[in-house]
């Protein structure tokens, strides 16, 4: 678990990413990489979740890919299967968290309020994805549950774009963001990886500034 967390510390953003087709797998995964950013969330919202993780894995082996919107335990299974590094969910369905506790695999469930907190911290988590962060209180929300839980750190997704990004990173509780506007479904199904591989280089250049 602390593996991933600690390079999730150094890679400071998770493209989040809807494929359709697994053909733009290995081209979408190498302009993140190209771009700076090897890593990448790819969401459980297409058939095509499972087969995409496991061509980027197996052509980019030293690319951080993890599995996304994973809603059972079955999807879980069938990440792992496909080599996703990591498991992130919206929401916390304890029975999907618990059967990837169980497994030992890294798991970042969703919350957005106290209630999610403890249950995740129940659990013996303290690295959770904060969802959807923009219009659950942003920052302010980060900082507010920070207080009675100092020991979680967050990975706020949902929301975040080129403009509100640092101020989310320079906050000492948030780990990684996690968003989809380097890699929007339109710049994929056009085939647009030079500008996907730009975009990319401009949030690292955030990130490193
Ligand atoms: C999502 O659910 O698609 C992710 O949270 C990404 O959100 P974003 O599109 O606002 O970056």
């Amino acid at each position: 678990m602390h593996k991933i967390t600690e390079q999730l510390k150094f890679t400071r953003i998770i493209p989040v990413v809807v494929l359709d087709d697994p053909a733009d797998a290995k081209p979408l995964a190498k302009a993140l990489c190209d771009g700076g950013l090897p890593c990448a969330e790819i969401t459980f919202r297409t058939e095509a979740a499972a087969e995409c993780i496991q061509i980027m894995s197996k052509e980019f082996p030293d690319m951080l890919v993890g599995a996304g919107t994973v809603l059972t335990a079955a999807q879980a299974d069938q990440a792992m299967k496909a080599g996703a590094r990591f498991i992130v969910s919206p929401g916390l369905n304890p029975a999907m968290v618990k059967h990837c506790l169980k497994k030992k695999y890294p798991v970042f469930p969703g919350i957005n309020n106290p209630t999610g907190i403890e249950t995740a911290l129940s659990m013996g988590l303290t690295f959770l994805k904060f969802f959807p962060a923009e219009v659950s209180g942003g920052l302010e929300m980060i900082k507010a549950l920070s207080a009675p839980y100092p020991q979680v750190r967050f990975m706020p997704t949902g929301g975040i774009n080129p403009e509100n990004l640092h101020t989310y990173l320079a906050c000492d509780k948030v780990t990684a963001c996690g968003g989809s506007w380097m890699v929007k479904e339109e710049l994929i199904k056009s085939g647009n990886f030079e500008e996907i591989q730009k975009l990319t280089q401009e949030a690292v250049r955030t990130i490193r500034a």
